[in-house]
């Protein structure tokens, strides 16, 4: 499909964790030592995408712009929309009809953090290829609590249900999607929900339908959090802190992978370093830069 738009859903009301998100939008908390949008914005650019619209609230998206403006320090175009109420997930796709155009484009919400070996990889091969749509699935223990996809036994899906009250599978649906130019279609012609809401479960069920849909099982390497109660934003946080003592290496760090994936040059890093003065990302970015 080519994909060469991503879109940052970084709105709702995060109602889960009140009171801490009165003031402060849940994708600008941190997790560990990063703002929570660091995360999927680095996992937009793992998977080759320069062009990212990020939507959010109108309270929050001043300060949005503040910490990430128009995206020349990563070496990409940034832009923002306002979601004026949280009408779910799948208006994303109408408020962002203009830059979407008649491109296919990747979604990712503001909360979802994945992490793994070979994942840019994975991405730069999903993005490419030649489905129409592609989801990503992650092994719960928990399926309740989540969108879970049955496979038929070729592992191609045979339907999706959200919380399903009986056992289907532990495949949980994540929060990354891949879809082709026919999305802005699809997303106006969703009617919304008994809550109201534009469900992406309602758009996923007409790609599987129309047999366009591949889920994609995350192996047994990959994690996915999705930091948006208390429990899992600590868990988050304690996720990134062991894996980034352990290995030394940091995860979610926009500069840094614009920086391997050639978006801005060796001289370009040098100077934002410059402009981070002696913090302790910056003195990870220049032991990164003088490790080459
Ligand atoms: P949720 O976590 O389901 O919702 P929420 O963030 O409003 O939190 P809570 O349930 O605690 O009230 O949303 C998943 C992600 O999608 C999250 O990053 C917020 C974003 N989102 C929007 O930006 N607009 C929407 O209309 C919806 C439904 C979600």
């Amino acid at each position: 499909m080519n994909l060469r738009k991503g879109i940052i859903l970084a709105g709702g009301t995060g109602s889960r964790l009140w009171p801490v998100t009165i003031p402060v939008c849940k994708q600008l908390l941190p997790v560990f030592n990063k703002p929570m949008i660091y995360y999927p914005l680095t996992t937009l650019l793992l998977a080759g995408i320069k062009d990212i619209l990020i939507i959010t609230t109108s309270e929050s998206i001043e300060n949005f712009k503040n910490l990430l403006g128009d995206g020349s320090k990563f070496g990409i175009n940034l832009e923002y929309k306002v979601q004026m109420e949280p009408k779910g997930i799948a208006e994303a796709f109408i408020i962002a009809k203009e830059f979407i155009g008649e491109n296919s484009c990747a979604l990712i919400l503001g909360d979802n953090i994945f992490y793994g070996s070979g994942f840019s990889e994975l991405l730069l091969n999903k993005s490419s290829n030649h489905n129409r749509a592609t989801l990503f699935a992650s092994y719960v223990n928990d399926p309740e609590n989540f969108g879970i996809c049955e496979f038929f036994n070729d592992d191609t899906p045979k339907r999706i249900v959200e919380k399903p009250k009986s056992f289907i599978s532990n495949w949980a649906i994540t929060g990354l999607y891949f879809y082709d130019q026919d999305i802005v279609k699809i997303a106006e012609e969703i009617k919304p929900s008994g809550r109201g809401e534009l469900e992406i479960s309602e758009v996923n069920q007409i790609y599987l339908e129309n047999k366009n849909l591949e889920v994609y099982k995350f192996s047994r390497g990959y994690a996915w959090l999705d930091a948006g109660t208390n429990e899992n934003l600590l868990k988050a946080s304690q996720f990134v802190q062991t894996v980034e003592e352990l290995q030394g290496l940091k995860i979610g760090c926009p500069e840094e992978v614009a920086w391997r994936m050639g978006l801005i040059s060796s001289e370009e890093l040098e100077k934002l370093i410059s402009d981070y003065k002696e913090v302790d990302y910056a003195t990870y970015l220049r032991s990164i830069l003088n490790d080459t």
